[in-house]
């Protein structure tokens, strides 16, 4: 019997087209997206930049997903999932290093806030590595225990479990 091939994700950077100087527009995301934004996070997600998500998880999650195009190519991604019905959370936030530090991960998240005020939301908050450029956003420090919602939901199937390093922060919006 032939065995199912063992299929690992994509690590390394998708090299672009786009010319860094291009103008980069933020939009929602489409399906045709996804293949691009699975080798962003793939690539972050090997470093231990941020968590992976597989393909599945992303076609799911594609109407909660914005991302920033440049001369026709996807080069960053942020989302924004529901937790409760008074939070909501930012994930998956990847810019690609060449676009990195001209605005485009704040571009990014800026709109879910919006997206959370609209919806009724008051709070959101993230997991994160990055604690500076959230910061830099007006999120704050909270001890992850201010969150048991997520601790059922996503938690305890999260291969980093109780050794989970990723930093909270929260921001009213
Ligand atoms: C974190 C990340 C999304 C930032 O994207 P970016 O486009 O470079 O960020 P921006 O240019 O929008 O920065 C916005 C602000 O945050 C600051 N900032 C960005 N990254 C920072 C960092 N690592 N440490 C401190 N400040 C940072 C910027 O200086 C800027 O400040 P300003 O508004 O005072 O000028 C990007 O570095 C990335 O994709 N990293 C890898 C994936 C990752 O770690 N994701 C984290 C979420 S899980």
């Amino acid at each position: 019997m032939s065995s199912m091939p063992f299929y690992s994700p994509p690590v390394s950077l998708p090299r672009l087209h786009a010319h860094p100087d291009a103008q980069v527009l933020v939009r929602r995301a489409r399906v045709g997206d996804v293949p691009r934004l699975y080798e962003i996070i793939s690539y972050y997600a090997a470093r231990g930049d941020m968590l992976p998500k597989t393909l599945d998880q992303l076609y799911n999650r594609v109407r909660s997903l914005n991302v920033a195009e440049a001369d026709g190519e996807v080069v960053g991604c942020a989302a924004l999932n529901i937790t409760w019905a008074d939070l909501a959370e930012v994930v998956s936030v990847a810019v690609h290093p060449d676009f990195q530090g001209r605005g485009l991960g704040k571009r990014l998240v800026l709109p879910l806030l919006d997206e959370a005020a609209e919806l009724g939301i008051p709070t959101v908050f993230t997991l994160t590595l990055q604690p500076a450029f959230f910061s830099r956003l007006g999120f704050r420090e909270m001890p992850k225990i201010h969150f048991p919602h997520k601790i059922w939901q996503d938690c305890k199937s999260c291969f980093k479990q109780d050794r989970c390093d990723e930093i909270a922060l929260i921001r009213e919006v």
